[in-house]
């Protein structure tokens, strides 16, 4: 029999790691530095939470979890999403009681979903997720999509579209559930199969419908928008004048609808090119009722999450893709052995990574012998240079740095040997 990773379900390669440390590095970094703690949840959680949560008429929870019976027949799901055991951690913690009064959470975890795989699409994918819990005010909402915007930059990402829309407060919705509800059944006949569905259990979904006929139908069907309350169309309107004024490019789309019933008010979208039919690279929105609904104090929430498996397609195909840059030390005899270990060691501590968040492997020769059989190893191992420490540079001092590209040879002193690196990699560290 031969073994293979259950279908949707990926290994990531050493191959691919670089890109995935790289993501994560740069978003630890730039979440921390916004002020966001880590959280991390167990990957099983009581199904009962999801259910009450994402909502029992959503794909999700009626067709894409993985559920089962524990051995104490108790039915446990496997994540498929990282706000609900949030929301589950800050009740059980009561983490309303502690300081500071807004909590600024991010997680980067793995998710499930029972989905027909594709392109961009997988039943396990990781999330770069965050939850501002504790705040309704829509400068939070502003706040978590600048954050959002700028991590996409720090991660070299171009192309992205905001799409921007807000479903209004929980009677609001119920309204244009009813006003929407009315207007689908008028033109049943046009509606495909799981639109004629959703007109009777979660009848917003209709509105993100990717049928043709249904797209028609919906061209004409009441806004949303109508729907909002004076609170709730002021909070919209703020959001939308204060991401102007910072700058933040966003599209308002009001057929834009999540497929999580927790939302209520604003609700976003980021979507790529390059991703195809599954463009949303990432997503999120206000849920103001979510806490209280699965039992806990009335604390009004939002946040967001990214597909990190999207992210990396569509950094592929723009081209952006970060590569850590190798250097490769080889040594001839015992004592330069022992220099370039000290050598690599005292590089490490100097070039760590540069102010890309890239990252500078100093690797060095284990295996010895000859020079040219080090060489052919440094080039195999994709070393953008190679230090040479041989018997001449052990007796002056030096180092001789090949550039692996050009074949290029130079001897440099010692004691200039990180400065003259941080110059051929032409960003300072
Ligand atoms: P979501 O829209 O279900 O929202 O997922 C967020 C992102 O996860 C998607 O935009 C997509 O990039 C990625 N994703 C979802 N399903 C898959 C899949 N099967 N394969 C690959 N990537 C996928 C949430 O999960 C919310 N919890 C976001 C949120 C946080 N809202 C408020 N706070």
């Amino acid at each position: 029999m031969k073994y293979k990773a259950v279908r949707g379900m990926e290994d990531i390669l050493p191959g691919d790691m670089g890109i995935w440390q790289y993501l994560e590095r740069v978003a630890r970094k730039d979440l921390e530095s916004w002020g966001y703690d880590e959280i991390r949840t167990p990957i099983l959680e009581d199904t009962s939470i999801f259910v009450r949560s994402i909502g029992e008429n959503t794909d999700i929870v009626k067709k894409e979890m993985y559920t089962f019976k524990d051995r104490k027949d108790r039915s446990l799901t496997l994540r498929p999403e990282g706000t609900a055991p949030i929301a589950r951690a800050y009740i059980e913690h009561s983490l309303d009681k502690t300081s500071p009064k807004v909590k600024r959470l991010y997680y980067i975890e793995p998710m499930f979903r029972s989905e027909r795989p594709q392109k961009g699409r997988s039943r396990q994918f990781h999330q770069i997720g965050v939850e501002v819990i504790g705040s309704g005010s829509p400068f939070a909402d502003v706040e978590v999509i600048r954050q959002l915007n700028g991590m996409l930059k720090l991660f070299r990402l171009e192309g992205a579209t905001i799409k921007l829309n807000s479903l209004g407060c929980a009677s609001d919705k119920e309204n244009f559930a009813v006003t929407l509800k009315k207007y689908l059944e008028e033109r049943k006949s046009q509606l495909c199969g799981d639109c004629k569905e959703r007109t009777k259990k979660n009848v917003l979904r209709a509105l993100d419908c990717k049928s043709e006929t249904c797209i028609q139908v919906v061209r004409q069907a009441p806004s949303i928008l109508e729907s909002l309350c004076i609170p709730c169309k002021a909070h919209f309107e703020k959001v939308k004048e204060r991401l102007a004024k910072e700058g933040i490019e966003f599209k308002e789309t009001k057929n834009l609808v999540r497929g999580l019933d927790y939302y209520t008010g604003i609700v976003f979208e980021i979507t790529h090119p390059a991703l195809g039919s599954q463009d949303a690279i990432g997503a999120g929105g206000r849920y103001d009722n979510l806490i209280k609904d699965l039992g806990g104090p009335d604390t009004k929430a939002v946040g967001y999450a990214l597909g990190v498996e999207r992210i990396i397609i569509a950094l592929k195909e723009t081209e952006a893709l970060p590569e850590p840059t190798r250097i490769y030390i080889a040594t001839l005899g015992e004592k330069a052995l022992l220099e370039g270990a000290a050598l690599a060691t005292h590089l490490r501590t100097w070039l760590k990574r540069d102010k890309n968040h890239m990252i500078v492997k100093f690797i060095e020769d284990i295996d010895g012998g000859l020079l040219k059989a080090q060489m052919k190893r440094a080039d195999k191992g994709k070393a953008a240079f190679t230090l040479i420490l041989g018997e001449d540079e052990i007796k002056n001092n030096e180092v001789t740095i090949k550039d692996m590209e050009t074949g290029e040879q130079t001897a440099v002193d010692r004691s200039s040997v990180v400065a003259e690196l941080k110059k051929r990699l032409g960003k300072p560290c």
